[in-house]
């Protein structure tokens, strides 16, 4: 489409893809996010449960919504060759079911990319979680060329801190992080890139489907850096 070949052209972030099966990751144009920002209305976890610093699922459907478009939007304009805050949607065959971040601060000098995700409630516990990790890892080694990547957790939210677990991360340490009004115990994990070589047999039996990955180019050798 000559759309998406102009928009590639002009910001190269909208062509990167991931692929393994059944499982998608994709730039969130405004299409996808309507759908996730609806998904992300009907709940992304259970109200007794704050998984985010920042507790932007609070509010009525609507509300959370809004903030899902207006923090993508935002996002859009901090993709530069130094520094890239690059979310994807996580599509399951073919349906938008939440959304995969990386985040890479100096990175043309550090190589190092930070994850963060969610999955609409509806959609947890098949580990479709575990696999999108797996497949976002990938993209950031063998397709970004990083040479690490951290991932974090609140101690209280089992299901993430069973993914990064499951993936193989080695425990970083504990920080005190201020949620919603109080110091909880957050969990911070580190993969090498020889780490991750070292899992990628046991990372292709999770993803059971070989990886294919587009547009991959301009962040792995991003223009001046
Ligand atoms: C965290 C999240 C992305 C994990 O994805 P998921 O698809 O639900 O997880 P999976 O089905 O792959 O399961 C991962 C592990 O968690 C365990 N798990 C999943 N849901 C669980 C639950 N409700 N209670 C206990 N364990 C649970 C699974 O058994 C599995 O552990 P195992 O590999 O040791 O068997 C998803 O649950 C989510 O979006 N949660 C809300 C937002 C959030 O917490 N984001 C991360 C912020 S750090």
């Amino acid at each position: 489409m000559q759309h998406s070949a102009t928009l590639a052209r002009l910001w190269p972030a909208s062509a990167v893809r991931a692929r393994a099966g059944d499982l998608e990751l994709r730039w969130i144009d405004d299409d996808l996010l309507v759908q996730l920002a609806d998904l992300a209305g009907r709940g992304i976890h259970a109200p007794d449960a704050m998984p985010f610093e920042h507790p932007w699922t609070r509010g009525t459907a609507d509300e959370v919504a809004r903030s899902v478009v207006t923090y993508q939007w935002g996002l859009r304009t901090q993709v530069s060759p130094q520094a890239f805050v690059l979310e994807f949607a996580v599509l399951h065959d073919g349906v938008p079911v939440g959304v995969q971040g990386l985040t890479a601060k100096d990175w043309t000098v550090l190589r190092s990319v930070q994850s963060g995700s969610w999955l609409g409630q509806e959609h947890q516990g098949r580990g479709i979680g575990t696999r999108m990790r797996a497949l976002v890892l990938h993209l950031a080694f063998a397709g970004f060329g990083a040479i690490e990547a951290t991932s974090g957790a609140f101690a209280d939210n089992v299901s993430s801190n069973a993914v990064s677990r499951r993936i193989g991360y080695e425990f970083d340490g504990v920080d005190r992080v201020a949620r919603e009004g109080a110091a909880v115990a957050h969990n911070r994990y580190r993969m090498t890139r020889e780490r991750w070589e070292s899992l990628r047999d046991a990372h292709a039996t999770l993803l059971g489907a070989p990886v294919e990955l587009e547009g991959v180019e301009a962040i792995r050798t991003p223009a001046g850096g």
